[in-house]
């Protein structure tokens, strides 16, 4: 997590070890019918996640997918479908199911077809939301390989200088590893922030700094909105044509024709709440150098942004993941915070469903 003022405050969280919220996540799964591999591999998703301090995207939210499954917005059993593929090519439906399951599967199979070619990319269709985009980057990242993994998402950001949402959040991630140090990556949403650290600052009652949303004549807001609605949007990455607002907005439209395009799922417009039409793709290092003499680059890389001289008012330089594998360091001996609020919600679901209590 970013943002210090974004942190549920110490005192006031529950933690909760990680195995016990993953068991936790796999029993609600598997009463609600998601078959034991597609509950292990969403369960592992949320707690990686949360570990890694994305706390707006983590297994907090573990209600609103069981609410999808209940409501039937989610087809459970999901079926995974190739549609089309190559040797290193490959379009997914991901049966409008668990979106964790299609983003997992198109990654597992982008690794495979890099393995063999070099390259494998593949894009879902029929997908909902797979939370942090970063932990599709890094799995290949963790296999010596370069990962990418984009998603769409539904509308709440206005195009540049538009007064109405056209665009999702649409993030980007990519992941390659180092050596001794930690992997870089790169896990950003293309407007300002991501929409989940709107609605965190509303829960926690804090304003939100102004730039990351604006009413419908452009002026900006700091009261965190509840819902998306028409009375105000998010502003691409870097808001304003002066501070390069072009840019975020024409990435996010790179992400909507990568996964919303490509794959015939939908650009933003097209989609409804919870759809996340993902692209990822797997470069193998190997097919352009010895993996080693990369990795030690990589380090000698890593090593001279962290070593530049701090601005005044400033700890140091880090870099992209720099903060998650910190939260994670911390995260895997003290265990996972929530806002008491949630944590309750949470054993009440499971009490309401009717299953084990292990948290
Ligand atoms: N599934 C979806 O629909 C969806 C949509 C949008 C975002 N997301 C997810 O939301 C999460 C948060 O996105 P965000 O854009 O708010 O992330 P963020 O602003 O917290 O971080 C963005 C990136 O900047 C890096 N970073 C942070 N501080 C840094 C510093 N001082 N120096 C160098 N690098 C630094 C982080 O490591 C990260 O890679 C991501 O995991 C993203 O995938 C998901």
């Amino acid at each position: 997590m970013a943002f210090d003022f974004l942190q549920v405050p110490e005192q006031e969280a529950v933690w909760v070890q990680a195995t016990a919220i993953q068991q936790q996540m796999v029993a609600l799964l598997q009463k609600l019918d998601v078959p034991a591999d597609h509950s292990r591999v969403t369960a592992e998703i949320l707690t990686f996640v949360s570990l890694h301090g994305v706390d707006t995207h983590g297994a907090g939210n573990i209600l609103n997918y069981c609410a999808a499954i209940e409501d039937g917005f989610y087809t459970i059993p999901q079926r995974l479908e190739i549609v089309s593929e190559s040797e290193t090519t490959a379009l997914l439906d991901g049966g409008n199911g668990l979106g964790f399951v299609s983003a997992h599967r198109a990654m597992e199979l982008s690794i495979e077809k890099a393995r063999r070619y070099g390259v494998g990319t593949v894009t879902v269709r029929n997908g909902h939301h797979v939370g942090m985009a970063g932990y599709y980057a890094m799995m290949a990242g963790t296999q010596d390989m370069l990962g990418f993994a984009m998603t769409n998402a539904v509308p709440v950001a206005h195009p540049l200088h538009g007064s109405q949402a056209r665009l999702g959040t649409n993030p980007i991630a990519f992941a390659a590893p180092a050596g001794q140090e930690r992997p870089f990556l790169l896990d950003m949403a293309t407007t300002t922030v991501a929409n989940g650290k709107i609605s965190l600052a509303r829960r926690l009652g804090v304003p939100i700094p102004a730039g990351w949303a604006v009413d419908a004549e452009g002026n900006p807001i700091t009261d965190p909105p509840a819902a998306r609605s028409d009375s105000w949007t998010m502003t691409p990455l870097g808001n304003s044509h002066e501070l390069g607002g072009h840019k975020g907005y024409g990435l996010a439209v790179m992400v909507d024709i990568l996964c919303g395009v490509l794959s015939g799922g939908g650009f933003g417009a097209q989609l409804q709440t919870g759809d996340n039409m993902t692209w990822t793709m797997a470069v193998d290092i190997a097919r352009f150098r010895p993996v080693a003499e990369f990795k030690a680059q990589m380090d000698e890389m890593i090593r001279s942004l962290h070593a530049t001289p701090a601005q005044p008012g400033h700890k140091g330089v880090q870099v992209a993941g720099d903060p998650e594998f910190d939260a994670a360091d911390i995260r895997r001996e003290k265990g996972i915070p929530f806002q008491p609020a949630q944590y309750e919600a949470i054993v009440a679901g499971v009490q309401r469903l009717g299953v084990e209590r292990l948290i």
